[in-house]
């Protein structure tokens, strides 16, 4: 019970990773702030995790987190209800956005593929940067490293508010390092290692700690789209013969997120089977 008394809020909780490592803090005795854009699965997982979310074991709460005035709205809300924030895990993110140019990538990656299996020379090429408009850069940016800011900033304000020496775990990605990921979205995580280390270094004096997990691939409704040939190549460049499950990643954020990690702070915690060493 390393969260009993604790609140937590954990962005993205209404599926996938987020929704493991809002019922692995719940279990541990937080009471859980489960944000996402879609209501009705973020009070699911709460069902899930067992907890009423009528505000004494947690609370279910629609928000965009790239919305900066809906962010502050949100954790205004925390501070009056709970008057602490001990936890944020800033586990929302997105792979794509509208005008990204990931179907034209498709498109000219399946015709690459068919030229190769035929033994020619491939004369077409992914050049996703090409077909990437503004909208489809900021639209990844906006949710990945806006997003995280905004939460961020408002979860610490309420910690300076109440002296809480709280503890801030983000989710970034293996792609941050591997380059095995869109430009937009790699970019995107890599940025959160910065945040992480400027932030651990600022928020020290406060006891408040900041680290960065990031997880090679892991077993998420995102999955539900990647072909099997794919999800077989991913895991054979996986030292450990397998994908993570969201309860793996959910483990080593409690860790971080626990007085248990209380001299870690400004580091990337690689989750990925070994998969890339940074
Ligand atoms: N699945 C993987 O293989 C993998 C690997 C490395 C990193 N990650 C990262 O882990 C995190 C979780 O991934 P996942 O696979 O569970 O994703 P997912 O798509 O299954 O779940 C993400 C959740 O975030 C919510 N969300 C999306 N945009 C939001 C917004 N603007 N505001 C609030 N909520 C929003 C979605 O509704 C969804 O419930 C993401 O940041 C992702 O980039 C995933």
């Amino acid at each position: 019970m390393r969260f009993a008394g604790k609140v937590a809020v954990v962005t993205g909780a209404g599926q996938g990773m987020g929704r493991a490592i809002a019922i692995r803090l719940a279990q541990e005795g937080a009471t859980i702030v489960a944000v996402d854009v879609n209501e009705a699965n973020a009070k699911e997982t709460l069902d899930l995790a067992g907890l009423s979310g009528n505000t004494s074991d947690g609370i279910a709460r629609v928000c965009n987190i790239a919305d900066s005035a809906l962010v502050k709205a949100l954790f205004e809300e925390v501070e009056g209800r709970y008057r602490r924030l001990d936890v944020l895990v800033n586990n929302a993110g997105i792979g794509s956005a509208k005008n990204d140019g990931f179907d034209k990538l498709l498109a000219r990656m399946n015709e690459r593929g068919e030229q190769m299996a035929r033994g020619e020379k491939p004369t077409v090429y992914p050049d996703l940067i090409c077909d990437m408009a503004d909208e489809g850069w900021r639209g990844v940016m906006q949710v990945n490293l806006d997003g995280t800011f905004f939460c961020t900033r408002e979860a610490v304000r309420v910690m300076i508010k109440h002296g809480i020496k709280g503890s801030l775990v983000n989710i970034s990605s293996t792609a941050a390092i591997s380059g095995e990921g869109a430009l937009h979205y790699a970019a995107s995580k890599a940025a959160l290692s910065g945040m992480t280390r400027s932030l651990a270094r600022e928020l020290a004096p406060r006891g408040i700690r900041v680290n960065n997990v990031m997880p090679g691939p892991v077993n998420t409704p995102i999955m539900a789209n990647v072909s099997q040939a794919w999800i077989d190549s991913m895991i054979a460049g996986i030292p450990l013969g397998r994908m993570a499950e969201p309860s793996d990643i959910a483990a080593v954020v409690a860790f971080l997120a626990s007085d248990d990690a209380a001299m870690v702070t400004g580091s990337d915690l690689v989750a990925n089977g070994g998969s890339y060493f940074k």
